[in-house]
């Protein structure tokens, strides 16, 4: 048999584009590829691309400016873009970069075998459609590419909020849930090949709606269901809307053990104004009544969130509204972006806020989320928490993994083994990581 192609992915963005490299992997495995580390010996180079912040697509650009010499020295060499630059920008991409044979959106991955086909034969492929049929039948179920006890697991796709400042309604498409029996059939798969905790995927995921037994099933529904299933000890999901935390949701917190005390629950802004102006349909304080509910059930449930400074009009007190709610919540982990005008969104029609005004902003934004960050991590010192050991850390002998708060613990002990879920006690708190030694 002739040696395998070898394939380069390089990822950039979300979870959901980590899933989607994984399955783009296994579509042109069916092809004869294999996934390569080095872009020199790669056959093709796929960019699964993010779209979300101006400097990502520029990322992409510059990256490909990068692959010349590459293409030079192998002229089989395929170069294609995938996911939402890919979506947003479709055959402008080979008209800025000439050095790209193929372009594919999220929804058409699927059809990458046929592409490849295509490109190999000496011509230009581009699929940005948003097709009709489900692209995860489509895709061959083979063994996974990647080997941990950690996996993500798609269950929904796109959003129909229309936040003003995002692209992601244009590049993922409208909301999409995929049917119970097939998230549930993918999830006993993970676990036969050693998975043990499972964090479920959505743009929105707390949307899901999903074709079950009886009718549709929320969320709540099928997280209680894939508790069911045995050798899984943890389910996560991500990424919610404070609008779609449905009362079951908020329950299971509180009541169903492998469902982790971490929750990725963005809010942009703490001002009421700012909030109706990015068309969230939520204001501040509804937001924290919601935060207060979800404690309640789950009293050590960490929080994490997303925020953006800097959106056109918002004005000194709207930051301010923004650090109180901060300081209000207190997260245990968070992300701040400066607002970047979006083409094709409405936002960025409006007159933003003078850039130095902006940074200046989230310097001090992130210096408070920073210090609570910090302030969360030096409480667990001395604390006993669970830790799901996934790979060898940075010093010798040392074992990597997460805790049920989703902080990265490291551990030198010959019994922490990847898969091994073991109760640790927090010894240290670093910049970004705890230490800790096993529990007896
Ligand atoms: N500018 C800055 N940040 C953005 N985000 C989404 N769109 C933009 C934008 N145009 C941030 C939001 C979102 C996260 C994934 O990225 O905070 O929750
Ligand atoms: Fe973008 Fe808003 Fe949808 Fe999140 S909820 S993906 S921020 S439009």
């Amino acid at each position: 048999m002739a040696e395998a192609r070898k394939l380069y992915i390089k990822t950039y963005g979300c979870q959901m584009n980590v899933y989607d490299s994984e399955r783009m992997a296994e579509a042109l495995g069916a092809s004869g590829y294999e996934v390569t580390d080095a872009p020199e010996q790669a056959d093709m180079i796929l960019l699964n691309t993010c779209h979300i912040r101006e400097k990502a697509a520029e990322k992409v650009y510059s990256e490909l400016g990068r692959l010349k010499p590459l293409k030079a020295a192998n002229p089989d060499l395929r170069i294609g873009v995938a996911g939402c630059v890919a979506q947003a920008e479709g055959e402008e991409i080979m008209r800025r970069q000439p050095l790209v044979d193929l372009v594919v959106g999220p929804q058409t991955y699927h059809r990458l075998p046929a592409m490849e086909a295509a490109v190999r034969a000496g011509e230009r492929a581009v699929d940005t459609e948003f097709p009709q049929e489900d692209k995860f039948e489509h895709l061959p179920r083979t063994p996974r590419t990647r080997r941990a006890p950690v996996a993500f697991l798609t269950v929904q796709e796109g959003c129909d909020k229309f936040c003003a400042f995002c692209v992601v309604p244009y590049t993922r498409g409208a909301e999409v849930s995929r049917p119970v029996e097939r998230v549930l059939r993918e999830a006993r798969d993970l676990v036969e090949r050693g998975v043990r905790e499972i964090t479920l995927l959505g743009q929105n995921v707390n949307a899901y709606h999903g074709a079950g037994a009886g009718g549709t099933w929320g969320l709540a529904r099928l997280i209680r269901e894939m508790a069911r299933i045995d050798g899984l000890e943890r389910i996560r999901f991500t990424t919610s809307h404070p609008n779609d935390m449905e009362d079951e949701l908020i329950a299971a917190h509180g009541d169903e053990p492998k469902l982790m005390p971490y929750l990725h629950l963005p809010v942009q802004s703490g001002s009421d104004r700012i909030l109706k102006a990015m068309n969230r349909k939520h204001t501040a304080e509804q937001y924290l009544r919601l935060v207060e509910r979800l404690r309640a059930a789950r009293p050590d449930l960490l929080l994490s969130g997303d925020f953006i400074v800097g959106f056109p009009g918002e004005a000194e007190a709207d930051f301010e509204a923004t650090m109180a709610l901060v300081r209000e919540v207190g997260y245990g982990q968070a992300f701040s972006f400066k607002y970047s005008a979006r083409p094709g969104t409405p936002a960025a029609e409006r007159a933003g806020v003078p850039d130095e005004v902006a940074a200046e902003r989230l310097q001090r934004l992130q210096a408070l989320l920073t210090e609570q960050q910090r302030a969360v991590q030096q409480g667990m010192v001395g604390r006993e928490v669970s830790v799901l050991f996934e790979k060898p850390g940075r010093l010798p002998g040392q074992m990597v993994g997460k805790s049920e708060y989703l902080h990265a613990v490291h551990v030198a002990d010959p019994l922490a083994v990847p898969g091994r879920i073991a109760r640790v006690r927090i010894t240290q708190s670093g910049p970004n990581s705890l230490g800790g030694v096993m529990a007896t």
